[in-house]
């Protein structure tokens, strides 16, 4: 009997030619990691590359807010201007300011960031409420 679709390989085939994929995959690592060093708290967090910087404090317990912002925040949609920190070294392992921090923080230094709006792909030190 002929198989009805003489385009089918062989089990074997199919497995051989997936091997040779993995083989050419190039060797980097698919997971990159980030340091933020909170250093008011003096703790090491630990993250993906692109991990949210408020969204790593909270995990981690760190206060990003004072009275006023814990009391009353946007939750991290860049609206209430309350996650404010300062970049201490490693700005440029953080995403570029967005238009929403150049209208919170224009009147503050440019080593100061919202935390809700910085996405981490290297290592940085930053100041809680600045
Ligand atoms: S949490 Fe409101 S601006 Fe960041």
């Amino acid at each position: 009997m002929q198989p009805v679709n003489s385009d089918l390989q062989s089990p074997n085939d199919n497995l051989q030619s997936r091997e040779a994929e993995i083989v050419q995959e190039p060797s980097k690592p698919s997971f990159q990691s980030a340091s933020i060093t909170f250093v008011k708290e003096d703790k090491v967090v630990f993250a993906t590359q692109g991990a949210n910087l408020r969204l790593k404090a909270i995990e981690n317990n760190i206060d990003l807010y004072t009275f006023k912002g814990k009391m009353m925040n946007c939750g991290g949609y860049g609206q209430c201007g309350t996650c404010i920190i300062e970049v201490v070294e490693g700005m440029e392992s953080l995403s570029p300011r967005t238009d929403v921090e150049n209208r919170k923080l224009k009147k503050k230094p440019e080593t100061y960031r919202l935390a809700c709006q910085a996405l981490v792909n290297g290592p940085v030190s930053v100041k809680t409420k600045p």
